[in-house]
């Protein structure tokens, strides 16, 4: 099966090229290696492309080529990214590109969309809500969303709105990298994590070895859909810092600071249900197991 992953150079894309590469799949990469790096593809063999997907001409770069499978992850992922309508333009400019090459070759399509699309709505978060996109690039995967359903009655398209992922691969991604990383960056540091005042907020971080599962799912699957890619659990900030500092050995205060932005939502936690009865797919890390696997790699680099 033929693949093309866009965004492969990225955190979740490049883990996703690799264990597609293992499962014996063909896969091509076109990335623009915005905020990802090309060594996250050290030891990926197929073929990269280093190309912006909000204006590639893909029926061109691709004559007489043909895909069965389209992943697209390529976005700007940085929700401080200061220009609005960049922002939009790129991810969404991007996603219409690759929906009409998808259209055009008779390709699947799996998406990368996000649980910012719902903002501050209600808990645990369903697909049916409806979306309160609280910045521009939340508002950029709604829009992907809105012209994903308008396709769906003529190509397969799976679209996953991802909770928040962490894991191996993303120290590339620099402040937009999980929070994960960064206390756990701080914890190892010697100094003390620092996190908005009181820590109370909660987070349903799922691992990115599970990403691969439901992406895995979302490439085998036959039925449109948009799905939550969540773990169902909501996990505070103190908390994360518990488990850190019990997996390094530490045991770091935390120190509190006034939150600077205004589109931070206070929980975010994935009803399972859909992603379950759609896809088959369930997360098999929790936050215990995903953070003790990702200190093991971090302290093994
Ligand atoms: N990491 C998360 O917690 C999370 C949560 C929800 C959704 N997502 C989505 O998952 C996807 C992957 O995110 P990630 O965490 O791996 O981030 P990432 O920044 O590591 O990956 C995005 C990749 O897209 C590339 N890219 C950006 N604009 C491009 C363009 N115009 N043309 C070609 N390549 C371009 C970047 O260089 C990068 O390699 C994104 O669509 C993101 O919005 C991620």
């Amino acid at each position: 099966m033929k693949i093309l992953v866009t965004g492969g150079g990225g955190f979740i894309g490049s883990n996703l090229v690799l264990s597609l590469k293992n499962s014996g799949y063909e896969i091509t990469v076109i990335d623009s290696f915005l905020s990802g790096n090309i060594k996250n593809l050290e030891y990926f063999t197929g073929e990269t492309i280093k190309a912006d997907i909000s204006t590639l001409d893909l029926n061109k770069k691709f004559v007489n080529q043909h895909f069965d499978v389209i992943v697209h992850l390529a976005s700007i992922t940085d929700t401080t990214f200061s220009d609005d309508r960049e922002m939009i333009r790129m991810n969404v400019d991007g996603f219409k590109n690759v929906l009409n090459f998808a259209k055009e070759k008779g390709a699947k399509l799996v998406y990368a969309s996000s649980a910012g699309t719902y903002g501050r709505g209600k808990i645990p978060m369903q697909e049916d809500q409806i979306p309160e996109p609280l910045n521009a690039y939340a508002l950029s995967k709604k829009m992907m969303d809105d012209l994903a359903r308008k396709e769906m009655e003529n190509i397969i398209i799976i679209g996953l709105r991802y909770f928040n992922v962490y894991g191996p691969g993303e120290e590339y991604k620099g402040k937009s990298a999980s929070m994960i990383y960064q206390l756990f960056q701080q914890i190892k540091a010697g100094k003390n994590p620092r996190i908005f005042k009181y820590g109370e907020q909660k987070r349903d971080f799922i691992y990115v070895k599970d990403l691969n599962e439901a992406n895995l799912k979302g490439i085998k699957s036959e039925k449109s859909c948009i799905v939550n890619v969540g773990t169902g659990t909501a996990i505070s900030f103190n908390q994360i810092i518990k488990i850190l500092n019990h997996n390094l050995g530490l045991n770091r205060e935390c120190e509190y600071f006034d939150n600077p932005y205004d589109f931070c939502q206070d929980e975010t936690r994935a009803d399972t249900f859909m992603a379950e009865d759609c896809l088959g797919f369930k997360a098999k890390y929790d936050i215990e197991e995903g953070i003790e696997d990702y200190c093991s790699s971090l302290l093994n680099k």
